[in-house]
């Protein structure tokens, strides 16, 4: 891992369940496709063969009285191994990789909604990421509320679909996600040079309107697109 080699660009989505990131992402690579660029997009947890697995059993349901510390240390072999397999060589082959969640979910989510604090994650981060950061975080920050009734909703649907049951963590109560969503704001507040904050009722359109600008200007300064 040698972030500090890196010749691609480096894109992380974040947000609350919900904040419509899945959307964005489907409509920023179909942004880049249009300008023929074929950026690497994949998630956390998941994403690797052995990452998937471990989203299987952080997501469901089913895996009861996991520990604070257990839940953070598996978030990190998700990330350890996704960095090893996919972000790092993409990036060292200067490609643009997309990544629907990073450190900063684990940050807001252990960190703060499970009140293990800021300084293990980051410490781990350090130690197991190399410290890799994003160029750009594009941070999806919608009313709460609407954000969750939306989560709940799409995976009762997956659930009644596919048998798949990721809800472990929608179950959470309200006060949870109230931690997560200060946690962002705090994050976004401390590099607001890295984070983009996508705010409000906005439609579909609006908010990708402000993801493609935010890219469209990096890219440019990269000589990556002249448009
Ligand atoms: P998603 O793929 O639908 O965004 O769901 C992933 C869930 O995992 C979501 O509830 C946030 C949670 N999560 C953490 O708690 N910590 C992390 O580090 C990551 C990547 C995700």
């Amino acid at each position: 891992m040698q972030p500090q080699s890196q010749r691609g660009f480096f894109i992380t989505f974040e947000g609350l369940d919900g904040s419509g990131k899945t959307t964005q992402i489907k409509r920023l690579t179909a942004w880049l496709a249009a300008r023929n660029i074929a950026p690497v997009v994949t998630r956390q947890p998941g994403g690797t063969e052995t990452g998937d697995r471990i989203r299987a059993l952080l997501l469901d349901s089913k895996s009861t009285g996991l520990s604070p510390k257990t839940e953070l240390a598996m978030m990190f072999a998700d990330r350890a191994q996704a960095i090893e397999e996919i972000i790092a060589p993409a990036l060292r082959t200067g490609k643009i990789v997309v990544c629907d969640r990073f450190t900063d979910s684990t940050e807001a989510y252990q960190g703060c909604g499970r009140e293990l604090g800021s300084q293990i994650v980051l410490e781990l981060h350090r130690l197991i990421c190399n410290d890799l950061r994003p160029d750009l975080t594009i941070l999806l920050l919608p009313d709460l509320a609407a954000s969750l009734a939306r989560a709940r909703r799409r995976n009762t649907h997956q659930t009644s679909v596919t048998g798949k049951d990721e809800s472990r963590f929608e179950q959470e109560q309200n006060s949870f996600f109230h931690r997560v969503y200060t946690g962002y704001k705090a994050i976004a507040a401390r590099e607001p040079d890295r984070v983009l904050v996508i705010e409000g009722d906005l439609t579909v359109e609006e908010v990708h309107a402000q993801v493609t600008r935010a890219v469209s200007s990096m890219l440019r300064q990269m000589n990556l697109i002249s448009s």
